[in-house]
């Protein structure tokens, strides 16, 4: 019971989240998401794709991730009724596409590219119009994470001069959102007081409350030092927690190591390094404790999720109200559609609110 309830709520996230990329209003609404935020190259990707356990995401040097990359998870164990043509017991779907199913993940990067081509163009731009991606999968735990692009130093080749100012402009929209949980990366190998990640988050979270540290490249620090006093959390208030992982190296990649080895040898490599605090770290650790967290966060969320939608509602009922059908141009359109969504989310809350009561009484017996 409570499983199926907890994925209800994930789900009907999703299906707000995909409303709003829908009528390209992604932040009119704070809803509860995780955000990932990181400097350019300390292994964001990385840990994406060991989540998933398929390499799926565009590589290069520079800025790759040009639009903000909406990733919903669905844990999914068999074939898929809905495709008969198939079996299949992994695959992705853009929302820009819907009905297509990409069951090969090299497709899924090129559509990636292709597709960020097409909304932030071809010249090393970004864009804050999302990308929307599912990834159906018996190796993923039910999970939306949002991945934004690398917070740059440096304009790097026909990069604007500006690209620091403009991602900055786009982190922050996110991670500003108080409904929003940030994950927040820094390399390992690093210094962790001086990374770009944990002063974003600061300026928005500086009591660290919604913040969680991921901490990439265990395996890449100076000999001799180690993570321990860090991985415990004690020198850093960052209250959700900080956890280590080790991902493929480049030349883990240029080898064709595959993810499910990798998740192999960070096991060992925990064991054998951080052996007291081997279950609290690793890539599988970290995507169960990003689910429950979600979950919890979204269920905390809902009664101000629901002020919020209904407040909007309200706002354009009356707006269409004040209109009347005098002005009868696309924006009563338009108006009218956003009105019979807010009513639909209003309900969808109120249902799930009825759903939880429901299984907690179901928990105690009455
Ligand atoms: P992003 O720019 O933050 O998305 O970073 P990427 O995930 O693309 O990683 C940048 C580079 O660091 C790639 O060459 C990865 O193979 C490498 N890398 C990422 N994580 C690790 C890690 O834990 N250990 C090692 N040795 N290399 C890593
Ligand atoms: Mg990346
Ligand atoms: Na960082």
């Amino acid at each position: 019971k409570v499983p199926n309830m907890m994925t209800n709520l994930i789900g009907a996230i999703n299906k707000m989240q995909d409303i709003f990329n829908t009528l390209k209003v992604t932040n009119s609404i704070k809803l509860p998401q995780i955000v990932m935020l990181g400097s350019q190259s300390c292994g964001k990707s990385s840990v994406l794709e060991s989540i998933v356990h398929r390499p799926f995401l565009p590589r290069g040097s520079g800025i790759v991730t040009r639009c903000p990359l909406v990733l919903q998870l669905i844990e999914h164990k068999g074939n898929d009724a809905g495709y008969d043509d198939e079996v299949a017991t992994e695959w992705g779907e853009f929302l820009h596409l819907p009905k297509r199913k990409f069951t090969d993940f090299d497709e899924i990067r090129k559509e990636i590219e292709r597709r960020t081509d097409e909304l932030a163009g071809r010249n090393k731009g970004i864009c804050h119009e999302p990308i929307n991606l599912k990834i159906y999968s018996p190796y993923v735990v039910d999970l939306t994470l949002v991945d934004l692009p690398g917070i740059t130093k440096v304009p790097v080749g026909d990069q604007p001069q500006d690209i620091e100012a403009q991602i900055k402009k786009l982190i922050m929209l996110y991670i500003k959102n108080t409904n929003s949980i940030i994950l927040s990366v820094s390399a390992a190998n690093s210094d962790l007081a001086t990374s770009e990640s944990i002063k974003y988050a600061k300026l928005v979270d500086p009591n660290g409350l919604r913040t969680l540290s991921v901490l990439t490249k265990l395996d890449l620090m100076d000999k001799g030092t180690d993570a321990n006093e860090i991985l415990s959390g004690k020198d850093i208030h960052i209250k959700l927690g900080i956890i280590g992982t080790v991902n493929r190296s480049q030349q883990d990649i240029n080898d064709n190591k595959t993810i499910n080895q990798q998740i192999e040898d960070e096991k060992e490599f925990f064991e054998k390094n951080y052996n007291d605090a081997a279950h609290q770290n690793g890539i599988s650790y970290l995507s169960k404790r990003l689910s429950q967290l979600l979950m919890n966060h979204i269920q905390d969320s809902l009664p101000d999720l629901k002020i919020e939608v209904d407040e909007k509602l309200n706002q354009h009922i009356k707006n269409y109200e004040l209109c009347g059908q005098e002005i009868k141009d696309k924006n009563i359109f338009i108006m009218m559609i956003v009105t019979e969504i807010m009513k639909k989310m209003s309900e969808l809350i109120d249902g799930l609110n009825l759903n939880m009561l429901k299984d907690a009484k179901n928990l105690v017996g009455g």
